[in-house]
């Protein structure tokens, strides 16, 4: 091995690592501004739900013929609106925060199942059929309170 060549295996392996800093850089970025775009669409202060016009009175409105959006604040131990009420077939979206600590937001017998960070806005849609009954209960663990944190849809004829 001449050090011609010596030179250009090492000339080849700076490249490589170069390239390598460029990739990482620019698909952490990517990663980052996405994040980013995420946060400023869902994030709230946790200490000004009070104060901010979805949640401050947690509530349902009718925003189409047979669609509703739920503004739902889990806290502990306690889901408002409780009961979240509905006429059947109509769809629902809920945006869900807590001011408090993480809960869970679970509709029982639905696939409306969701994490609910403080700081964050969880949304999900469902349709709502049939009229009847449907248990809320928080499957993360949040405290003293939690195996007793329960709400409830009703869907109304
Ligand atoms: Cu709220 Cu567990």
């Amino acid at each position: 091995m001449n050090i011609h060549t010596y030179e250009k295996i090492w000339l080849v392996a700076a490249l490589l690592l170069i390239v390598g800093f460029i990739a990482t850089i620019t698909y952490g970025s990517v990663g980052l501004g996405i994040a980013m775009i995420d946060d400023s669409e869902e994030t709230i202060e946790p200490s000004e739900l009070s104060e901010d016009e979805r949640f401050s009175e947690p509530r349902v409105e009718q925003v189409g013929e047979n669609e509703y959006e739920a503004y739902v604040v889990a806290r502990t131990f306690i889901f408002q609106p409780d009961p979240i009420e509905i006429p059947a077939g109509s769809e629902v979206t809920f945006y869900v925060t807590s001011p408090d600590v993480i809960h869970g937001f679970s509709v029982v017998g639905t696939n409306v199942n969701t994490m609910v960070i403080p700081g964050e806005v969880s949304t999900m849609t469902a349709e709502f059929d049939e009229a009847g009954e449907y248990g809320i209960v928080c499957n993360e663990y949040c405290g003293s309170g939690h195996h007793n944190m329960e709400g409830q849809i009703v869907v109304v004829p």
